[in-house]
């Protein structure tokens, strides 16, 4: 079963990530991290701003890698995944620029692309702690129910659920991205630390089918999970109030 912590606040779940984060920071100025983006982590995005601003946490030797990226957005696109953790992150860091990794979806080859992002992890040896998000379907990064899972960074379809959760942060539903490139299960399980956040209501159902799962389900993405030593859920109140415990 995976080690789960339910704090009573957003506030909360937000400031014991960005804690995980600044610990291993102190014992690897050089951290190499995997950032999501999407509702859950802007609080966690907004704390470790805050910790780069006060000294808390000093991210100069640190490497940022987004965990997806949506096809065909544009590095400088406001929808895109790169912008927003400049926007929420980023700019308000002492991080480098050189730093800071997303696949480049202007690259003719997007098949291509995704070898030489994860090439590109590798040579950096991975990543040292990596933050998670949750789809409602048990999506992690971009990984959507499926019989099969690639191991590596790959294009993927978005399923039509999380084309509608994403909805919120687009004017129309269609101007919703289709596909997306994610970091693969094996990408994400090679991380050392994993820590994977979630909050409110809407996150109950696939915060209870995580806390009991007992297997590993393709169809359950977020399950693969129990293969790994070093995985941390933590959740608020809300998104853990149908879990027995
Ligand atoms: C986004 C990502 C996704 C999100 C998930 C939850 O970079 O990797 O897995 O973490 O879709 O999104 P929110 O936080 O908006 O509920």
């Amino acid at each position: 079963m995976l080690n789960f912590i339910i704090t009573e606040t957003y506030k909360e779940m937000s400031g014991l990530a960005a804690e995980r984060i600044a610990l291993a920071l102190k014992k690897k100025s050089d951290l190499v991290m995997a950032l999501p983006t999407g509702g859950t982590p802007v609080g966690l995005l907004e704390e470790m701003s805050r910790m780069a601003k006060s000294g808390e946490a000093n991210f100069a030797k640190a490497k940022s890698f987004n965990i997806d990226e949506y096809i065909p957005l544009k590095k400088d696109d406001p929808q895109s995944y790169y912008w927003f953790l400049n926007h929420y992150f980023y700019q308000h860091a002492n991080i480098s620029v050189e730093n800071t990794f997303v696949p480049d979806i202007l690259a003719d080859d997007l098949t291509a692309e995704c070898a030489r992002y994860e090439q590109t992890i590798q040579a950096h040896g991975d990543f040292d702690i990596t933050i998670l998000g949750i789809g409602h379907d048990g999506h992690i990064g971009f990984n959507e129910p499926h019989a099969t899972h690639s191991p590596v960074c790959h294009i993927i379809n978005l399923n039509e659920e999380t084309i509608e959760a994403n909805a919120r942060f687009f004017s129309h539903k269609e101007d919703v991205p289709q596909q997306a490139i994610t970091l693969g299960m094996g990408t994400i399980l090679r991380s050392k630390e994993i820590v994977l956040i979630a909050n409110g209501k809407s996150k109950a159902a696939v915060m209870k089918q995580l806390h009991n799962c007992a297997h590993i389900d393709p169809l359950f993405p977020a399950s693969f999970l129990l293969l790994h030593p070093n995985v941390t859920v933590i959740c608020d109140r809300e998104a853990a109030s149908l879990l027995n415990i």
